[in-house]
């Protein structure tokens, strides 16, 4: 077995363009990785601790014996960064066995995706976590890369889709559906895209556990809701692979909708997305868990630039275009 003293890997973001939150329940989603990326660096270490930093001004620092539990004595970057401390734990144990001593690695993360944004950050900081670990010891495939991120994540949201950490390990603009193999869709319009940034930071876990007891309490009309959500999602991709934008749009605004009834948009979401239609996007919804995070617009390839200006005029909020169908985990 090589064994390397430093290795790095990348992952990028995601905006999920049709069924968030029903996708946890078994329901189709589409998603496309972004042009935005995370970047770690695993360094092997003499001391039997996982230490992480981010360009996100986080740092902290973990046994890397056993698998530490969060708690009170926590701090909020510790808390934070929990579900990559667990992956890289996880990667770790398989080389315990095999060497029969504890490696401790620093890790480094540099991330240009917004953090708490619905952009998928944790996800691909996990995926991009695993793959740089991994490789201190052997090149892994992808698919191995996507569980046990994916395990690290279920440590902390237990009901998660898997849909972030799919399409962060292997990109492009994926139908997906939970526990099944993504399938790629080829748009056949090249989408011109805008994600803007609300300026409350939301917590996954919390808004699933919201739709959660949403469920639990209203049933039938959770299960009304969803079946709408999957006939969008797949009226969705026929107007992708006929490049029917107008068509996509529409279909945005009405998941947008659906997603109000569920009770995860908010006032400051709503009026963004206003703002977008009024400014000439074809469709624009939130993305990702709702509660504040970001709202993703799809506009005409004309009015983009005037659209950008428009948002820049305002000084409101950030936003940027973004590019579908980057490539996923890359070791490097
Ligand atoms: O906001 P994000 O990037 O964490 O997206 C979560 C997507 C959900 O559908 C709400 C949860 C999931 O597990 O798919």
């Amino acid at each position: 077995m090589t064994c390397v003293k430093f290795a790095r890997a990348s992952a990028p973001a995601k905006v999920m363009l049709f069924g968030e939150h029903f996708v946890v329940y078994g329901c189709p989603a589409i998603l496309g990785s972004i042009d935005k990326r995370v970047s770690v660096t695993a360094k092997q270490s003499e001391s039997a601790k996982i230490n992480i930093s981010s360009n996100m001004g986080f740092l902290a620092s973990y046994s890397s014996e056993s698998l530490e539990k969060p708690g009170p004595q926590f701090s909020e970057a510790q808390n934070t960064l929990y579900p990559i401390y667990a992956a890289v734990h996880d990667v770790l144990k398989d080389h315990f066995e095999v060497d029969g001593r504890h490696h401790g690695v620093e890790i480094d993360i540099k991330s240009d995706i917004p953090w708490g944004a619905g952009l998928g950050s944790s996800a691909a900081s996990c995926v991009a976590s695993v793959g740089a670990v991994k490789s201190l010891f052997l090149k892994p495939e992808k698919e191995w890369v996507y569980s046990r991120a994916l395990g690290a994540e279920r440590i902390i949201h237990e009901n998660s889709s898997g849909a972030d950490c799919n399409i962060s390990t292997f990109g492009g603009l994926i139908y997906y559906i939970k526990d099944t193999r993504n399938k790629k869709i080829s748009s056949k319009a090249e989408l011109s895209l805008v994600v803007l940034i609300t300026y409350i930071k939301h917590s996954t876990g919390s808004q699933v556990s919201f739709v959660k007891n949403f469920r639990n309490q209203n049933r039938s009309l959770f299960n009304d809701l969803a079946s709408r959500a999957t006939r969008v999602c797949d009226k969705a991709v026929s107007a992708l692979r006929s490049g029917d934008v107008i068509k996509l749009g529409e279909l945005m605004n009405e998941n947008h909708m659906l997603l109000k009834d569920l009770g995860v948009s908010n006032d400051e979401i709503n009026d963004l997305i206003r703002f977008c239609l009024d400014n000439g996007a074809t469709g624009a919804k939130l993305t990702g868990a709702g509660g504040g995070g970001s709202v993703v617009a799809l506009l005409s390839n004309e009015n983009q630039t005037s659209f950008i200006r428009k948002m820049g005029k305002k000084g409101l909020r950030q936003s940027f275009p973004v590019r579908i169908g980057s490539y996923g985990l890359l070791i490097e």
